[in-house]
């Protein structure tokens, strides 16, 4: 097998790997790289050409496959596009991109005859858009769903073994160089919001708007709620999932992100530090369980490199894009509202300490059609008492109201908390 001859774009912590990586690779000539700064000190450094111009990497007619590892959306976004026109096939790791610019660019290659392989961009070392887009080709995906970002996971993690607080954790996981000095993207959701479109458009055919993705972060967790959780027989994970409906004409999806209580026997609830954990449902596999390193340098240049074996071989059969161009449509996918999903809550409310309160949050949880499953008061404090609710399956537009109608009474100090429970058999019909 001749040479084939690669470009790369962005030399961090992830370009770092894959130079690594590549330098083992006898079928595969890393030719240039480009990055931002000639002055910065490295701690790799590969033996081909480095340059700031990205331009003499996307036109240098010998190159076929580039790399991008820059990460961020422009100029990234205008590299991939110009890399494609110029007939490259792609290699990314650049969620953000695909997640904000998927239907465009995915249209782009297959106008231009050639391919993105994506692998890196999805819970890092572990093969799941592989296996999803190839492994999986025989089923008709309901689901996918799970802990997809490490930092996060990693946070909760020592919350529950540490017993400390949510700021205490991050600044643990900042330390270890788990987070960014700016934790918004892992902690708030984003991150998890851009695979999720991605996943969208693996399992179902489109991709998912980032902005039409329910997303809610990890930053109200308590260390109370994580121990209350595990009293209840759950464990609080940050969840994402992308479900197909069966409501409606089925090409509607459900794609959110939240905290969870998974129940401590369901696998996702075993995922723990930096560790990502995904479940796919098919139609004829069931449920398939993937769990590993999400990130890092090593486990991340596995998935880019492996992407970038697998192009250089395909790349002598004929009309080989097309077989490996994912079916995905160009439009965005119609996602369902918030309020119109079912599941069980779990509440921590604060109230005041006197007689029929308990009384009165179950009428008003009556008024809203919620049955409540266990009500436990957790010890009186000097603020007030701490209630910890369970409720049956409710729409959640229904636990809004009440928590609204809750909201205007006098014996409410605050909700503490307000979590989802995950119910394992309701990902097997979606609603
Ligand atoms: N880190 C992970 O564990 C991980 C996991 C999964 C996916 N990813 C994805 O992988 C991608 C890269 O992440 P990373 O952690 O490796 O990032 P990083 O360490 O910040 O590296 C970015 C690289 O891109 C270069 N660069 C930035 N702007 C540039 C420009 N305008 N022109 C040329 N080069 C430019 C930088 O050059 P200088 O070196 O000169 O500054 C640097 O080498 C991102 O899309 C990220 O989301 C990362």
């Amino acid at each position: 097998m001749a040479k084939v001859i690669v470009g790369m774009i962005g030399l961090g912590v992830v370009g770092g790997g894959v130079v690594r990586l590549l330098s083992q690779e006898r079928h595969l000539n890393l030719k240039k790289v480009a990055v931002r700064s000639l002055d910065k000190k490295r701690e790799i450094v590969p033996s081909c050409e480095l340059t700031t111009d990205v331009s003499a990497v996307i036109d240098d007619p010998e190159i076929e496959i580039i790399i991008e590892v820059m990460g961020g959306e422009q100029p990234a976004l205008d590299y991939i596009r110009r890399a494609i026109e110029k007939r490259k096939h792609v290699v990314t790791a650049n969620k953000e991109v695909l997640a904000k610019h998927g239907p465009e660019l995915f249209k782009l290659a297959r106008d231009h005859g050639v391919t993105i392989f994506f692998e890196a961009s999805v819970a890092g070392g572990i093969p799941l858009i592989s296996t999803i887009h190839k492994g999986l080709e025989a089923n008709s995906i309901s689901t996918v769903m799970g802990i997809l970002n490490g930092t996060t996971n990693f946070i909760l993690s020592q919350m529950e073994e540490k017993q400390v607080s949510f700021e205490l954790a991050l600044a643990e996981a900042q330390r270890l160089g788990f987070a960014e000095a700016d934790p918004t993207n892992d902690v708030d959701g984003h991150d998890v919001a851009y695979k999720l479109s991605i996943l969208s458009a693996l399992a179902h055919g489109r991709f998912a708007q980032p902005e039409s993705i329910y997303r809610e972060g990890i930053r109200k967790i308590t260390a109370e709620d994580i121990a209350q959780a595990r009293d209840f027989g759950y464990r609080i994970k940050l969840v994402g999932m992308t479900c197909r409906l069966e409501s409606g004409n089925g090409n509607s999806l459900s794609v959110r992100v939240h905290p969870m209580l998974v129940p401590l026997s369901h696998p996702l609830a075993a995922v723990s530090g930096s560790n990502n954990g995904i479940v796919v449902i098919g139609d004829a596999v069931g449920e398939l369980t993937l769990v590993g390193p999400g990130a890092g340098q090593m486990p991340t240049a596995s998935a880019i490199v492996g992407d970038t074996m697998n192009l250089a071989s395909a790349l002598m059969l004929p009309d080989f894009a097309t077989y490996f161009n994912p079916e995905i449509e160009c439009q965005w996918a119609a996602v369902s509202a918030a309020g119109q999903w079912r599941c069980p809550y779990y509440l921590r409310l604060l109230v005041a300490d006197f007689p029929g309160v308990i009384g009165q949050i179950g009428s008003i949880f009556g008024t809203h059609n919620i049955s409540i499953s266990s009500i436990i008061q957790r010890g009186v404090q000097d603020k007030g008492a701490s209630i910890v609710i369970v409720t049956q399956a409710v729409l959640n537009s229904e636990m809004d109201a009440a928590l609204t109608d809750l909201e205007q009474r006098d014996f409410l100090i605050e909700v503490g908390n307000a979590l989802r429970i995950f119910q394992p058999e309701s990902t097997k019909n979606a609603q």
